[in-house]
C-alpha cells in the first residue's frame, strides 16, 4: 500500500522535480514538490540540541526570540554516564525539540571514534570504544526517532580529525575499519533503525566518503540493509557522477548557488550530455527519491498524522539534570576530602574562568542558543544559598573575560568560511596565534589574576578551582596542538595547591588534557564535560555531596598526546594521507596491550561509596558456529555508607589468539544502583560478537574455538575477578 503510494508519486514527478528533492535548496532544506504534496525536507544541527535558525540562503542567523532551546550534555558527557536509559531520554528530548522547532532531521548524533585526544570534535563524539558507542547510540537514535524526526548519524566514516578535514585521505586496514570505526554505525542502522546517515568530509582510500561506493552501496545498503537517507556533509560532495552512482541521496552544502550543487543542474546536464547511461542514471535518481519519500512517509510527513513535538518543557529538565549528574567523573579523592561539608564553609573561594563561562554558544555546528546555562559558579551559589559567602576570582585570563555574557549572544558563524577556503590551506593544528603585544598583555593580566586568586585563597574556608578547556580548543574545524591546559592554568593550579593543598580541582572540557604538572599534588579531581544547561548545578551537587558521582571515562586519558597510539604507531594528523598504522590498537586496546602507563584508564570513575564485585562465573548456554550465548554472573555489594551507582565492566580476552588481538576488549557493562549495604547478583549475556574478530581473508567476522578469559573490572586497568570458558565451535 505504502509502496504503491510512493511508486505512484515517483511516476508523477518530472526529472527536475526529482532533482529538486535530492539537493539543498536552502542551507538546511531541500525544495519539495508542492503540487504533489511533498514538503521540503528540513534539517538542523545538532548533537547538543536544536540549533538556531539561519536565513535560507545566508549564514546570518535569523535572530529569532523563540529559537532558544534546551542545551543537552555533549555526547562525551552522555557516554560518560554509561547509562543506556539516559541515552534514550536524551534522544527523546532532542527529537521532541527538533519536531517542536519544525525540523524533519536532526543532524545528530556524532559517533566517530576518538582516535586521538587532540581531535577538535572529540566532545561531539562518544569516546574510544566501539562497544560502548554501539550500546549508547542505539537507544539515543531510538529516542530521537520516537518523535517523527529522523536522526542523522555522523560522520560516516573515519572522520577522526579536523586537520584537512575536507580532503585528508585515510588509509586504514579493513580489520580496523570493521572492528573499530564501523560498529557504532552498524548498530545505529541495524538495531537503532536510524533513518539518516551523514557522509564524512574526508576521503577513505582515495575517494571522498560522501560519494563512496563501497561505504554506501556495499556496506551500508548491501551488508547492513540500510533503507534510510544518506545525506552529504555540508560541502562534502565533489563529483556529480560519483555522487549519482554512490548511493548518496541528498547533497547539502554551505553556499547559496543551490542550482549549481553537484546533484542539481550539473546532474541534469550530465545526463543530457550523455556522459552517463541515461537509464542507469534515471534509475539511480529514482532510488534516491524512493529513500527520501520512504523516510518522509515513516515520519508522517505525507499523511498529516505527525507528532507536533515541543520545546523548553520544564518537565524535561529533570532528565537533563540527571544526565549531567551521571556524566561527572570523580578522578581523585585522596583522604575523602570530597564531598565538601557546606555547613563548615562560611567563605568559599571559587577560582577559574570556566566557573563563570557558558559554553553553549561555541564549538562550531554544535553551538546552541541555550534557554539558559547554569555555570558552575551559578550552580554553587544556587546550592549554597545565603549562609555561605562565595568569592569568585577568574585566576587566569581569557580574552573576553568579564564580557562573556554579552559575547555569547552574538557569536559569529565561521562555518561557511571554513569550508570556502581552499582545502590545501585547511588549518593544521597550531596553537591559536596572537600578536606580541597581545601576548604581553595576556601575560600581565594572567599574573594579576593569579596573584588575586592566590591572595584570596589564604583566608577562605575552602577553595574550588574550575578550569579546563573552552570551545576555542574543543571545536569543529581545528585540532588541538597538544593536550596542555591553556591560559597558563598548570602554573595557577600548582601555585594554588601550594597555598591551599586541599584545593578541589575540577575541570570542564570535552576531551582529555595533560595534568602531569600538578596531578600528584592535587588530592581531589573532578572531570565535568560540557554537560548542558544543568551542568553547573550538577557539578555543584557533586562537590557538596548532594549527588554521589557515577560517571566513568568513555576514553583513556593518556599522560600526554605523545603516548597516543595514533602518534606512536600511526600518524596524526598526517599529510595528504593519514595512515592508521596503529590498526585496531586504538585507546585502551593499545595502552593495555603495549603496557603504556596512562593518567586515567578507560572506564575509570570513583564514587563517594565503595563497591566490591566478586564471584564471577560463566555458563556457556549456546555454542554453535553461528550463534553463541554465554551467561556471566557475579555479586556486587555497596560496602560504604551511602547509596551510589557502580559501572561493572566485562572484558573478554582470547587466551591463545590465532591473530594478533588486543589484551582484552569491553564486551558487556551495566550501571548498577545500590543502597548502602546492599548486595545483588548481576547477570549479563555475551553473544557471538563478544568473541569475534574481522578476518580479512574471508571478509567476515569469525569467532574461533578456544579458551577465553572473562574479566570483571572496575575499569580497563582494575580487574577484580576472572573466569575462563571454553568455546568448542
Ligand atoms: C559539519 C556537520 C554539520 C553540518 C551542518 C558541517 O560542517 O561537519 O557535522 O551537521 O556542517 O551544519
Amino acid at each position: 500500500m505504502i509502496k504503491e503510494k510512493i511508486e505512484k508519486l515517483i511516476s508523477q514527478l518530472t526529472l527536475q522535480e526529482k532533482v529538486d528533492l535530492i539537493h539543498g535548496n536552502g542551507l538546511f532544506a531541500t525544495k519539495g514538490v508542492e503540487r504533489l504534496g511533498i514538503p521540503p525536507f528540513i534539517t538542523s544541527d545538532g548533537p547538543r540540541g536544536v540549533r538556531k535558525d539561519f536565513g535560507n540562503d545566508s549564514w546570518k542567523e535569523v535572530g529569532l526570540s523563540y529559537d532558544y532551546v534546551s542545551y543537552l550534555p555533549c555526547n562525551t558527557a552522555l557516554a560518560a554516564t554509561w547509562n543506556r536509559a539516559l541515552a534514550h531520554s536524551t534522544g527523546k528530548l532532542l527529537g521532541k525539540e527538533a519536531r517542536g522547532r519544525g525540523k524533519d532531521m536532526i543532524l545528530a548524533p556524532g559517533i566517530n571514534i576518538m582516535r586521538s585526544p587532540l581531535c577538535g570534535r572529540s566532545f561531539e563524539y562518544m569516546g574510544e570504544d566501539p562497544y560502548l558507542v554501539s550500546e549508547l547510540v542505539v537507544p539515543l537514535v531510538q529516542g530521537i526517532e520516537e518523535n517523527d524526526v529522523s536522526s542523522c548519524v555522523k560522520h560516516f566514516a573515519v572522520n577522526n580529525q579536523e586537520t584537512r578535514r575536507l580532503d585528508v585521505d585515510v588509509e586504514v586496514s579493513e580489520r580496523a575499519l570493521r572492528e573499530i570505526y564501523l560498529p557504532g554505525f552498524e548498530a545505529a542502522v541495524k538495531r537503532g533503525k536510524a533513518k539518516g546517515i551523514m557522509g564524512a568530509y574526508n576521503k577513505l582510500r582515495g575517494t571522498h566518503c560522501c560519494h563512496h561506493d563501497v561505504l554506501f552501496n556495499e556496506i551500508l545498503r548491501g551488508e547492513w540493509g540500510y533503507e534510510g537517507i544518506i545525506v552529504s556533509d555540508w560541502g562534502g560532495v565533489h563529483d556529480t557522477k560519483e555522487a549519482l552512482m554512490s548511493g548518496l541521496d541528498i547533497e547539502m552544502s554551505v553556499t547559496n548557488d543551490f542550482d549549481q550543487y553537484y546533484m542539481a543542474q550539473p546532474l541534469i546536464d550530465l545526463i543530457e550530455r550523455g556522459e552517463v547511461d541515461k537509464k542507469t542514471a534515471l534509475a539511480r535518481i529514482d532510488e534516491k527519491v524512493r529513500h527520501i519519500l520512504n523516510v518522509m512517509n515513516a515520519l508522517h510527513m505525507l499523511d498529516g498524522e505527525r507528532s507536533a513535538g515541543g520545546y523548553n518543557d520544564y518537565a524535561d529538565k529533570a532528565s537533563l539534570r540527571q544526565t549531567a549528574r551521571e556524566s561527572i567523573v570523580l578522578l581523585k579523592n585522596d583522604k575523602n576530602i570530597l564531598p565538601l561539608d557546606r555547613k563548615r564553609i562560611r567563605k568559599l573561594l571559587v577560582v577559574g574562568e570556566n566557573a563563570n563561562r557558558p559554553h553553549a554558544s561555541g564549538g562550531g555546528s554544535a553551538e546552541i542558543k541555550a534557554l539558559y546555562e547554569i555555570t558552575p559558579l551559578m550552580g554553587i551559589q544556587m546550592l549554597l544559598g545565603g549562609n555561605t559567602e562565595v568569592v569568585y576570582k577568574p585566576g587566569y585570563f581569557n580574552e573576553d573575560n568579564g564580557n562573556i555574557w554579552a559575547s555569547a549572544a552574538d557569536s559569529e558563524n565561521g562555518q561557511a568560511d571554513s569550508l570556502n577556503q581552499d582545502i590545501v590551506e585547511s588549518p593544521a593544528p597550531v596553537a591559536i596565534e596572537v600578536s606580541p603585544e597581545q601576548k604581553q598583555y595576556r601575560l600581565e593580566m594572567n599574573e594579576k589574576y593569579m596573584r588575586e586568586a592566590l591572595e584570596a585563597a589564604k583566608d577562605a574556608d575552602a577553595v574550588v578551582f574550575v578550569g579546563g578547556l573552552t570551545h576555542d580548543y574543543d571545536t569543529e574545524g581545528q585540532d588541538r596542538a597538544d593536550m596542555k591546559l591553556p591560559y597558563d592554568q598548570d602554573r595557577l593550579i600548582s601555585e594554588l595547591l601550594k597555598v591551599r593543598p586541599d584545593t578541589v580541582v575540577t575541570l570542564v572540557a570535552g576531551s582529555p588534557v595533560d595534568m602531569s604538572a600538578w596531578l600528584d599534588d592535587a588530592p581531589s579531581l573532578i572531570y565535568s564535560w560540557y554537560a548542558g544547561m544543568e551542568g553547573g548545578m550538577a557539578l555543584a551537587e557533586v562537590i557538596f555531596g548532594d549527588v554521589n558521582p557515577s560517571g566513568h571515562l568513555p576514553e583513556t586519558f593518556p599522560i600526554s598526546e605523545k603516548d597516543c597510539p595514533a602518534v606512536v604507531l600511526g600518524e596524526f594528523p598526517g599529510g595528504d594521507k593519514v595512515h592508521y598504522n596503529e590498526d585496531i590498537f586504538v585507546g585502551y586496546r593499545y595502552y593495555d596491550t603495549y603496557d603504556v602507563p596512562v593518567a586515567f584508564p578507560f572506564g575509570y570513575g570513583l564514587s563517594y561509596t565503595d563497591f566490591v564485585m566478586t564471584g564471577i562465573r560463566a555458563e556457556v548456554v549456546e555454542d554453535t558456529v553461528e550463534s553463541k550465548a554465554v551467561k556471566v554472573s557475579f555479586d556486587i555489594s555497596n560496602i560504604g555508607s551511602r547509596a551510589g551507582a557502580a559501572v561493572a565492566q566485562i572484558y573478554v580476552a582470547d587466551k591463545y589468539p590465532k591473530v594478533k588481538k588486543a589484551a582484552k576488549e569491553l564486551k558487556a557493562f551495566e550501571k548498577i544502583y545500590l543502597e548502602a549495604g546492599e548486595t545483588r547478583e548481576i547477570s549479563m549475556m555475551l553473544e557471538r560478537e563478544a568473541f569475534t574478530y574481522y578476518d580479512e581473508a574471508s571478509h567476515q567476522f569469525r569467532a574461533d574455538a578456544g579458551s577465553y578469559m572473562l574479566m570483571l573490572a572496575k575499569n580497563a586497568e582494575e580487574i577484580v575477578d576472572i573466569t575462563e570458558i571454553e568455546l568448542k565451535n
